[in-house]
Order: C-alpha cells, then structure tokens, then sequence
C-alpha cells in the first residue's frame, strides 16, 4: 500500500477476526519497530509478543474490553527510562521514543491489512504483575493486533488552520 494511503486507511479498531495472524506479517511489523529511530539512537524500549491465551485473559483486568483481550494478539510496548537519551532541563525522552516506534508498528499493520487500536488506558501495576515487568521497565502503550472485522465512522480532525501557526506563536 502507499505510504499515504496507509495512514489515511489506519483506524483504531475495536472489533477483530478470529483469524491468526501470520508469522510472516508479523515479523515484517516487529522489524518495522525495529528500525524506528529515538533520541541519540539509545532505543530504551521492549516489545512483548503476546498470543498465549491465558496472559491475554489475564490482561483483562488491566484493560476489560472485550475487543483487547479476546484479539488474536496483543503487543505490550514498555520504556526502559535509564536507558533513555535525558534532554539538559532533565525531561526524559523515553515516552517520545516508544510512542515513536509503536506508531511504526501501527502504520506497518495497516500496510498489512492489520486493524490495531492504541490502548493506554490500562492499570499499569496490572501489565507489570501479569506479564513480569522487572523494576525499571515501564508499560507504556498496548494494542491488539488483528484482521479488522468493522470499518469505523470518519472521525474529524482540526483543521491545518487551527493547528499551525506560521513563524511564530
Ligand atoms: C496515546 C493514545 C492512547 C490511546 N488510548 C486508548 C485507549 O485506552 N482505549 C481506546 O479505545 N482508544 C485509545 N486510543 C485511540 C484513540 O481514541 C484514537 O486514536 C482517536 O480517537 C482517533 O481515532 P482513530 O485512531 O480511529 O483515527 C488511544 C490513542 C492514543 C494515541
């Protein structure tokens, strides 16, 4: 699919196929990941892969809708902060890098016909405790990954008028 094709086609899904999802697209959307640049090309970030259906069930209490937790997969994205580039006034980068490369998933599943929904709304001390997050590592989006199986209503957007402003504030 064509690049702008691709993100004019991308939609937050909340209704997937029951279908797998074949290894070979997937790997294609990890190493999409992969290659996402970050600050100082630290990269401080892991990904879990996860398809064994009792994480998933257990996920459920992070984050109850059924559209999460039943779909076919689901990719945790986590921050390492430490291993973050860290700006002088001290703002930590971590949040930035991570959002940066789990966008590149995103875009690459709609490039595969994928459906994918951002998902921050989780309890975090719940992903920590079910998928063993060790002290340092910070869950910071998820999404189920699967065939799309509903087309959502247009969504609207600002204008480019309301959101640039040209030299200057
Ligand atoms: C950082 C971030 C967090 C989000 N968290 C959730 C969430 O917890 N649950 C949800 O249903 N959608 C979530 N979304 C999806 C947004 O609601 C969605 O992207 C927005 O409404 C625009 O719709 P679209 O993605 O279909 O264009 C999140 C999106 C972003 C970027």
């Amino acid at each position: 699919m064509e690049f702008y094709e691709v993100l004019k086609k991308r939609r937050s899904i909340r209704k997937y196929k029951k279908a797998p999802v074949e290894q070979d697209k997937i790997d294609r959307i990890l190493e999409a990941v992969r290659i996402a640049p970050s600050a100082a090309n630290f990269q401080p970030w892991h990904f879990i892969v996860i398809k064994d259906e009792s994480v998933k069930l257990a996920l459920k209490e992070a984050y109850g809708r059924e559209w999460f937790y039943t779909a076919p997969l689901i990719i945790c994205a986590c921050g390492e902060p430490a291993k973050a580039w860290v700006r002088r006034d001290k703002r930590n980068y971590v949040d930035v890098d991570v959002a940066i490369a789990f966008e590149h998933l995103v875009l690459a599943a709609a490039a595969e016909g994928l459906g994918t929904c951002w998902v921050g709304a989780f309890d975090p001390a719940v992903v920590r405790r079910v998928l063993g997050l060790p002290d340092g590592i910070e869950p910071i989006a998820m999404t189920p990954i699967g065939f799309p199986d509903e087309t959502p209503r247009p969504l609207s957007r600002k204008s480019t008028a309301e959101i640039v402003r040209r030299d200057r504030w």
